[in-house]
């Protein structure tokens, strides 16, 4: 017997992880004054990694996963995931924004479905997947509810559940626990781990906490102020599964310190 978690993507037929290459990406906004956002950036993900993005506000985080999905396209470069260029909005990536974003009129449920809908899943196959995804992010005690009644973290998880609807291979989480308390944020932070550990999806995750981009990634990318460029790349080999008590060890503290000392570096540097 399979868990939710074990269906989720790595059961017979599901997605295999896959890598992302942001290859030399370059993009302006265009407006009154044209805005440089993104400045021949590069960033290799390699399949099943958690990369943490960290960098100054109005940097261009947003922006580098929205081009990551295909919802914008770059003016310069290109980002492929498993070699295939991204065109258009991908159905391999599975998008969660700092706010849920969640449609106000449906049920929790009917949230997590919409996607399937979207997507003409068969009604069937679609209450199947909402099934195993309410399971796996622990909300179906609130299957029924409207979004306006749901505390914060419960809200973020309904988002997380609903992104990963269409079984993306690759997780982009825009700031995601922000707008949580600190106890809530650590505890969606265990989580995520744990969803990670059951699935084979590869992760970038915004954050402005250098312990969150600590306890779960990888590798914490730098990114300098606006136009974005990576400054660092700052590996953190830790053991996974990791506990929120080696936050306090010495040699996190050392990560943290040096991912510190590299975005205090940048924001100088484009003084
Ligand atoms: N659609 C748009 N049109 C014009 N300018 C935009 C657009 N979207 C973002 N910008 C500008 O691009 C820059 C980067 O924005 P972006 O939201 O990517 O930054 P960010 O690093 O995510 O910031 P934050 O840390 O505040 O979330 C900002 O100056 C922003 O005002
Ligand atoms: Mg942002």
């Amino acid at each position: 017997m399979t868990t939710a978690g074990e269906a989720l993507m790595t059961g017979p037929g599901r997605v295999a992880p896959a890598g992302i290459l942001v290859d030399d990406v370059s993009l302006t906004f265009d407006g009154s004054r044209p805005t440089p956002v993104l400045d021949r950036l590069r960033l290799e993900v390699r399949p099943r990694e958690i990369v943490a993005l960290i960098g100054p506000n109005g940097c261009g985080k947003s922006t580098l996963l929205r081009v990551i999905a295909g919802l914008l396209a770059p003016d310069e470069g290109s980002v492929s995931i498993d070699g295939r260029v991204v065109a258009a909005p991908d159905e391999r990536v599975g998008l969660v924004f700092q706010e849920p974003r969640l449609l106000a009129w449906r049920s929790v449920e009917a949230n997590v479905r919409f996607p399937l809908e979207l997507a003409g899943w068969p009604r069937d196959r679609q209450r199947a997947r909402v099934g195993e995804l309410l399971d796996l992010m622990a909300i179906l005690e609130v299957a029924a509810a409207r979004p306006s009644t749901l505390s914060g973290g419960t809200a973020q998880r309904v988002a997380i559940a609903r992104a990963l609807a269409l079984e993306p291979s690759v997780l982009l989480l825009d700031e995601p626990f922000t707008a949580l308390d600190a106890l809530t944020r650590e505890r969606l932070n265990v989580e995520l781990q744990a969803l990670w550990e059951r699935s084979a999806a590869t992760i970038v995750l915004v954050t402005h906490s250098i312990p969150e981009a600590v306890f779960l990634a990888d590798r914490v990318v730098v990114l300098s102020p606006r136009p974005a460029h990576v400054v660092a790349d700052v590996p953190v080999p830790i053991e996974r599964p990791r506990r929120l008590a080696d936050l306090d060890s010495a040699f996190v503290s050392t990560v943290a310190a040096e991912v510190r000392s590299h975005l205090a570096g940048a924001a100088e540097g484009a003084a």
